[in-house]
């Protein structure tokens, strides 16, 4: 775990308009003092990320919202009391003097209170709000390990806050609380239903006027090698015939069985979205390194709690089709 020193180092680091990757409970983020614009253009720079993608703003407790935004609604109190600190994000109007950067220049802001001990830790210290996009190159699949962090963005980080395997595994729910109805603009752990029963209320499904979330669009959460989902018995005959015609494939099975006598690269995911949410990305960053020609994931049922991994395997997908990945 991490030190007092570690965090007081990074805390410095920090202060100094530096760059710290650090744990959440959702994946690792790649934080800059949110108050300083040349600290957050570095974290535009190092993960090669255009600059009208805003960045969420993690803080210690719900406490600090009125510091990032203008107007704090009861939704927002209620969320947090409920959820927070944990893997939900909320969209709010911006307060005045929040920066372009952070929010990609648009009149509402991202807001997050994470339970990670090494996260909570290092916000309380520092203070001040903690700019953080997840730890990865712009488009490619999220960190959930040090390791990750490391070996995708080692050089250019100042310092790594090793916290173990991330706990959730897939980045949190983005909650749009800016406009006159709650609407959710990316699925995470927390599922709808759950927001909606602590609401009182249906949540509406984003429109025109909502905020743009563009890393919500598809070609992201992408490996480098072509990948498909599929319901498992075509996933085994696609399987199959690719390797017939001498193509090496690489499997992320769910409830499918190996077949016998196929040469593949193959890994069993729990059958149980928890647990399966929690390895995916670290899977999926697996298949990818075993340079195969194609990867093959069984699809998730069709429940609500699979929902959020149908998301990003369903944009993982998008993003790794040959044509898309120059
Ligand atoms: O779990 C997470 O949310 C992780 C950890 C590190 O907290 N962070 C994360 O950040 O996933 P990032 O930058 O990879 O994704 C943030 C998403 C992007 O899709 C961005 O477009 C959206 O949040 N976003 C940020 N500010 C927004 C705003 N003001 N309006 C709409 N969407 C916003
Ligand atoms: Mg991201």
């Amino acid at each position: 775990m991490t030190s007092d020193k570690e965090i007081e180092h990074a805390v410095a680091v920090l202060r100094a308009g530096g760059l710290v990757a650090f744990p959440t409970e959702t994946v690792y983020g790649l934080g800059a003092d949110a108050s300083n614009p040349d600290a957050v253009s570095k974290v535009f720079a190092a993960k090669g990320r255009p600059h009208d993608h805003p960045l969420i703003v993690h803080v210690a407790d719900a406490a600090r919202l009125a510091d990032w935004a203008r107007a704090v609604p009861e939704a927002a109190r209620t969320l947090a009391r409920r959820f927070w600190p944990g893997p939900l994000t909320v969209i709010l109007k911006r307060a005045a003097g929040v920066g372009d950067l952070v929010t990609g220049g648009q009149d509402t802001i991202a807001l997050r209170v994470p339970s990670h001990p090494v996260a909570q830790a290092l916000l309380r210290q520092f203070g001040g709000g903690i700019a953080a996009p997840s730890a990865n190159r712009f488009g490619r699949v999220s960190a959930t390990t040090a390791a990750h962090v490391r070996s995708e963005l080692g050089a250019e980080v100042d310092c790594i806050l090793d916290g173990g395997a991330a706990d959730v595994g897939i980045e949190s729910t983005i909650l749009d609380l800016s406009g006159a109805q709650p609407s959710l603009l990316r699925p995470g752990a927390i599922t709808a239903r759950q927001l909606e029963a602590a609401l009182g209320r249906p949540l509406a499904p984003p429109d025109a006027n909502s905020p743009r979330a563009p890393g919500t669009l598809a070609r992201h959460y992408a490996p480098r090698t072509p990948l498909r989902v599929l319901e498992g018995g075509l996933m085994l005959e696609l399987a199959a015939s690719l390797a017939r015609q001498g193509k090496r494939v690489a499997v992320l099975a769910r409830s499918a069985s190996r077949p016998l006598q196929a040469d593949v690269r193959w890994i069993a995911a729990a059958d149980d979205a928890k647990a399966y949410a929690h390895d995916l990305y670290a899977n999926l960053r697996e298949l990818d390194a075993a340079k195969c020609d194609m990867i093959l994931v069984e699809a998730p049922p069709p429940a609500a709690d699979w929902a959020a991994i149908g998301d990003r395997l369903a944009r993982a997908a998008a993003g790794a089709a040959p044509a898309e990945t120059t």
